[in-house]
C-alpha cells in the first residue's frame, strides 16, 4: 500500500485507543514528519472523541482501514493476544507496522510475525521501549566497552500500580505486560540470551482472578550469569509513582544500575509524589522514550532504513516469558529452547 519517500509526511494510523494508544496519537499528532490520518478501535466514543481532537478518519476494526486504503504505515496498539492477527493482516497488505509489545504471547505466532516481516519490504518494528531510554543506553555502551567486565548476576524490577492490572483485565499476564520489557533489555544490554528459567506467581487478584500479582523469576544468560527478575502491578494507588523500576547488572569489573523509582522530583499537595516527567510535551513537543520510539520509527520507515530494534529480537523476548510462565506452571527450571519454535534464519538483524 505504501511507498512513502524521504519527502514525507508519513500516512499513519493508530489502531487500538486505549493508555497507550493515546500516546501514540498525541506524539504522532506533534510530529513534522507524520500526518495522523486515521484512528480504529471498536468503541465508537473513542473513536469519535480522538477524531474529532485531530482530524483522522475513525474506523471500527483494521479491515475497514484498509478497505478505505491512504495509509503508508499503523501503529498497533491493542491488547497483546490481538497483535498477531492484526500485524500479518497489515504486512500482508503492505503496511509499515511499530506492534506494540509483546509482537505475540505465543512462540509460533512470535515466529510467524518474523517471517512474515522479513519476506516483505515493510518497515516492521516492535514496540521494545527501553531500546530508546538514554539510560538503558548508557548501560548497554558501559557493557558492550567491558566496563562492567564479566557480568555475573543481577536484578531486573518493573511494578506498576493495581489500576494497570485492572485495565489489563485478565487478558494477559504480568510478565507479558511488563517483565518483556526488562527481558528484552537484558538480552540487548549483554549481548547474550537468557537460556532458561526458574519461577513462581503469587496469587491472582481477586479482581481479575486469572493473572499473578507478581511473578519472581531467576534467569540464566547464555555466559553464566543469573538474574533475578520481579514483575509485579500490585503497588497501591497512592503510591508515590506509577511506575518503580530497576536494572543492576555486576560484573567482574564495576557494577551498572538504573532506578526508575525517583525522577529527581518530589512534590508534596495532597499527598507525597515522585511524578515522572518524561512523558510530557516540551513547548508542544514530544519527549520521553516513546516519542523516540516513533519518531524512530518514522525515520525507518520515510527513508526506508532497517528499523534500530527487529522482530527476531522481539520474538526471542517472548519466548523467554512463555518459558518464565512454564516453570511457573511446573515448579520445574525451563530451558526456553524447549518453548522456542526456531526460525530458520540466526538472530540479531537490525540490532544497533
Ligand atoms: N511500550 C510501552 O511502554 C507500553 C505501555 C503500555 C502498554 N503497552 C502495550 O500496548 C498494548 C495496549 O495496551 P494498553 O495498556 O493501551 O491497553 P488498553 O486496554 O488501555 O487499550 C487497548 C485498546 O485496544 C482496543 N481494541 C481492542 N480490540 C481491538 C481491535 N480488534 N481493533 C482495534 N482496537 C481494539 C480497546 O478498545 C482499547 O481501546 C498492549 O500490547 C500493551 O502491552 C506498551
Amino acid at each position: 500500500m505504501n511507498t512513502p519517500t524521504s519527502a514525507g509526511p508519513l500516512r499513519v494510523a493508530v489502531v487500538g485507543l486505549g493508555a497507550i494508544g493515546r500516546e501514540h496519537v498525541d506524539v504522532y499528532a506533534a510530529s513534522a514528519r507524520a500526518d495522523l490520518v486515521a484512528v480504529v478501535d471498536p468503541r465508537p466514543e473513542a473513536v469519535a472523541e480522538i477524531a474529532e481532537r485531530t482530524g483522522a478518519r475513525g474506523f471500527s476494526s483494521v479491515e475497514e482501514l484498509l478497505d478505505a486504503g491512504g495509509v503508508d504505515a499503523v501503529s498497533l496498539c491493542t491488547p497483546d493476544q490481538l497483535h498477531h492477527a492484526d500485524a500479518i493482516r497489515l504486512i500482508g497488505a503492505g503496511v509499515d507496522l511499530l506492534c506494540e509489545k509483546p509482537i505475540a504471547t505465543d512462540p509460533a505466532e512470535a515466529d510467524a510475525l518474523v517471517l512474515a516481516a522479513e519476506a516483505s519490504s515493510c518497515v516492521v518494528m516492535p514496540g521494545q521501549t527501553l531500546r530508546f531510554e538514554p539510560r538503558y543506553h548508557r548501560a548497554r555502551a558501559l557493557v558492550a566497552s567491558g566496563g562492567v567486565g564479566e557480568v555475573a548476576h543481577g536484578y531486573l524490577r518493573r511494578d506498576n500500580l493495581t489500576s494497570v492490572a485492572d485495565r489489563a483485565g485478565g487478558r494477559t499476564s504480568v510478565a507479558f505486560f511488563l517483565g518483556i520489557h526488562d527481558i528484552d533489555a537484558l538480552q540487548w544490554i549483554t549481548g547474550q540470551r537468557v537460556v532458561s528459567a526458574q519461577a513462581m506467581a503469587s496469587g491472582a487478584l481477586e479482581r481479575t482472578g486469572s493473572q499473578s500479582q507478581a511473578v519472581l523469576a531467576t534467569l540464566r544468560l547464555e555466559g553464566g550469569a543469573v538474574v533475578q527478575m520481579e514483575s509485579a502491578w500490585n503497588l497501591p494507588g497512592d503510591y508515590p509513582t506509577e511506575l518503580d523500576a530497576q536494572l543492576r547488572l555486576v560484573g567482574s569489573a564495576g557494577v551498572v544500575a538504573v532506578t526508575s523509582f525517583d525522577a529527581g522530583m518530589e512534590v508534596a499537595s495532597g499527598g507525597f509524589a515522585l511524578p515522572m516527567t518524561a512523558g510530557a510535551p516540551l513547548y508542544g513537543m514530544a519527549q520521553g522514550a516513546l516519542a523516540v520510539e516513533i519518531e524512530s520509527f518514522v525515520s525507518a520507515c520515510l527513508t526506508r532504513q532497517a528499523p534500530p530494534v527487529s522482530m527476531r529480537e522481539a520474538a526471542s523476548a517472548v519466548k523467554v516469558v512463555v518459558a518464565i510462565e512454564e516453570a511457573v506452571r511446573t515448579g520445574r527450571v525451563v530451558d526456553v529452547a524447549e518453548v522456542a519454535s526456531a526460525p530458520s534464519a540466526p538472530a540479531e538483524a537490525g540490532t544497533h
